[in-house]
């Protein structure tokens, strides 16, 4: 059975990739990962904000050095100690690459066009073979405008592709307007995929102290229908690889995605829960299921059921709305 598939212009051996999670912190996690089946594997984010506070901090160091502020050099680390987290990351990346056989992505999550950015330069030379963009944005500002934040998406995909040359995969969130055109423009502004969809880990209340929260619900294999619907229409559209993530968490629900035209499924919620080895499970159920109905491989399935391969396409749409909607019927123990 051929499992292969392309992403992000690299041949994989099937199409599960474990997405960023702290799994691929420690090189035996992502060891036991690659061992049960993995293709690829998305590392953990550098996140803005740490790049951002670690650079101030150096600044302020370097100014107490310039100054010669004795008291307080006794209390700061040696400059050459000095091991701040992009450093960290650095090292990790360069350990799995050292300890694995599989294609190592690397990922960069922050907002702001601006020199954090610059890290990924660096992370190419030290060896990704790709690198995620997530740019998690809450648009709570209310004089910025959809097409800004739009803007800002493209602005950081160009400074990206100044600096590095290996292909860029734009994480997404579903919060667009527009979602197919978005993807065209990132399209046309050089991107190599995208996946589907961010996941907006939400704040939550707790009553007792009427404080906020922030808790960690994993998914449901009901989310993963998002990603299908987008990636079902997407499929065909674009030359862009498509990548679905959330809510994968059996090979039913991964079925489905490559049905719709995903090139790649990541994996995350189910791997955090269960261990790396559910991502054997998964890649067996998907194999099992193509021998059941004679497919040979993942090219045979892919985007068999997607927007252009149905028999009608609105059902993708607002039919598909309706339908449910109208297919509801009471249960007579609920009414009076
Ligand atoms: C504990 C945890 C850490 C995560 N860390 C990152 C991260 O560093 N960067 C990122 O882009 N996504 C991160 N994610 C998001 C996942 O990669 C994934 O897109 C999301 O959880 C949806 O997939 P799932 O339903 O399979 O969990 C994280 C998710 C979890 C639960």
């Amino acid at each position: 059975m051929d499992l292969t598939t392309q992403y992000l212009g690299m041949q994989l051996k099937n199409p599960f990739v474990p997405s960023a999670s702290p799994l691929s912190r420690s090189i035996e996690d992502a060891k036991r990962l690659e061992d049960a089946g993995a293709a690829a594997i998305i590392m953990y984010s550098l996140f803005e904000e740490a790049v951002t506070a670690e650079e101030e901090t150096m600044v302020r160091f370097l100014h107490h050095q310039d100054t010669g502020f004795a008291e307080a050099e006794r209390f700061l680390p040696d400059h050459y100690d000095f091991s701040n987290g992009q450093e960290r990351y650095l090292e990790n990346l360069r350990d799995l690459k050292a300890s694995l056989d599989i294609p190592v992505i690397a990922s960069l999550n922050g907002t702001t066009p601006g020199g954090w950015i610059s890290h990924a330069e660096e992370m190419e030379r030290a060896g990704a073979d790709a690198l995620e963009l997530n740019i998690y944005q809450v648009a709570a500002d209310t004089d910025i405008s959809g097409s800004e934040i739009e803007q800002r998406y493209i602005e950081l995909l160009t400074q990206l592709k100044q600096q590095v040359s290996i292909p860029i995969n734009m994480k997404l969130s579903p919060a667009f307007s527009s979602m197919a055109n978005m993807v065209k423009r990132l399209e046309l502004a050089g991107a190599a995929g995208v996946a589907l969809f961010n996941r907006f880990y939400q704040p939550d209340i707790n009553i007792d102290n009427l404080r906020l929260c922030a808790c960690l619900h994993t998914s449901t294999s009901a989310e993963a229908l998002l990603a299908m619907r987008w990636i079902a229409i997407l499929h065909g559209r674009t030359s862009l690889s498509l990548g679905a993530t959330g809510g994968v968490h059996t090979s039913e629900d991964a079925i489905k995605l490559l049905l719709a035209g995903a090139d790649v499924v990541h994996l995350c919620s189910l791997l955090l829960e269960q261990g790396p080895s559910a991502m054997t499970t998964v890649l067996a159920g998907v194999e099992a299921w193509m021998e059941e109905k004679g497919f040979e491989s993942i090219e045979d399935i892919r985007g068999r059921v997607s927007q252009i391969a149905v028999a009608d396409p609105s059902e993708f749409e607002r039919v598909n709305y309706v339908h449910i909607l109208d297919s509801f019927s009471h249960n007579p123990g609920v009414r009076g």
